[in-house]
This record gives C-alpha cells, structure tokens and sequence, in this order.
C-alpha cells in the first residue's frame, strides 16, 4: 500500500473512532494535510473551533501565524506536514492523559507513515508526548525552544525542534519575537540538514 493509501486509512479510521469522550463534541476530525512522504511534519495540539468546522490543521488565527513563522524559515505550507497530538476538536483546549493515551497511537501511525527526517513540536504537550516517546528529557519550553535534537528508533533516525505553540504569542504577545527569531534561526539549520538549499 502507497503512503497516501495507508494516510486514507487512517482518515477513515479516526472518523469513526470512539476511543474517547471527544467523539461526542467533534464535527470533523482533523487527521492533518500535506505531502505523504514529506520530510518535515509540525505537530501542534489539536484542533480548535475552525479546524473541527473544516477538518483541516491550523486554519484558525494560530495557523495564520503559522503561516508566516514557515515563511521566516523559507518555507511554505504544502513542503510540510501539519498534524496534531489529538485529532478531535477539544473543548478546553487541553487533553487529558487518558485522552492522548487514546488518540497518540494514530500520530505514531502518521510518524511510522510519514518517515519525516525533522519533527518539529508546537506547544508543551508535542514536546511532552514526542521527547516521551523517543526517550529524550523533558525540560522547560524556555531552555529547550528552537534547540535541535536528535531522535533514534529501532529502525531509523531524525531530530526533533521543540518551539513554542504560536498560539501562545495570540495570548502573549511578548513571545512572539522570539517565535520569529527562532523560526528565522531554523532555515540555516534546515540547511545543515539538508532539507533546504541555501538561496532556496
Ligand atoms: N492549534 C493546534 O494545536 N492545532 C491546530 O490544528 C489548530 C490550533
């Protein structure tokens, strides 16, 4: 099965999945877009009211942030990968531990998919959920944003940039010039990687 046919899969499993209470107060669940063999993914929380209306990641006032912090990076839109930890709309804008115990196990599907070479991780709980998974430390969002990291799994390898959600920057604005900064920061390190060319 091509990466694009296993993602559908995915799609349809999660429009019927009940394994937690959010299946009540969803509209549409938000499994999340891009390139199927992209080589970077975002992973912010989850779906907040526009997502759950369009079933699409980070098209609320977050997302157009969003938006112009990849542009500092060089980058646009439909080079990345835009997922969430939790794939239904989320009333409080947080999820339980039970929650994302129930729903992580579909990230992990999309991660295994995917194979992305760089994740980056928006927001406390992505850093929680992915420095926890692939072993790392957690620490304070304010020593660990924008820091590259690597990751390693039994059977392959890549880094791990933790940022800052851009919804908090909406919240608080004195974040926001670091959020640019270190989104402007991340272009020469995607040239170091290799994901990006120097004048691209
Ligand atoms: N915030 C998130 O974490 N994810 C979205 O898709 C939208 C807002």
């Amino acid at each position: 099965m091509s990466k694009e046919e296993l993602l559908d899969r995915l799609r349809r499993e999660i429009e019927s999945c009940r394994r937690c209470d959010l299946w009540k107060t969803r509209r549409k669940p938000v499994l999340g877009e891009g390139p199927a063999d992209a080589e970077i993914m975002l992973v912010g929380l989850g779906p907040g009211r526009q997502e759950d209306l369009q079933g699409r990641p980070f098209v609320g006032a977050a997302g157009k942030f969003l938006d112009q912090l990849l542009s500092e990076a060089g980058l646009r839109r439909e080079d990345v990968y835009i997922t969430n930890v939790m794939k239904c709309f989320l009333p409080e804008n947080r999820a339980t531990g039970e929650q994302v115990e129930a729903c992580a196990p579909y990230l992990d599907r999309q991660i295994e998919i995917i194979e992305p070479r760089l994740i980056i991780a928006l927001g406390n709980l992505a850093v929680a959920y992915l420095f926890g998974k692939f072993g790392l430390k957690v620490e304070p969002m304010e020593r660990i944003h924008g820091k590259l990291y690597k990751f390693s799994t039994l059977t392959r390898s890549g880094h791990i940039i933790p940022m800052y959600h851009p919804a908090s920057a909406l919240r608080n604005p004195s974040l926001r010039g670091r959020l640019v900064e270190d989104w402007r920061m991340l272009k020469p390190i995607l040239v170091k990687l290799g994901l990006r060319r120097e004048n691209a």
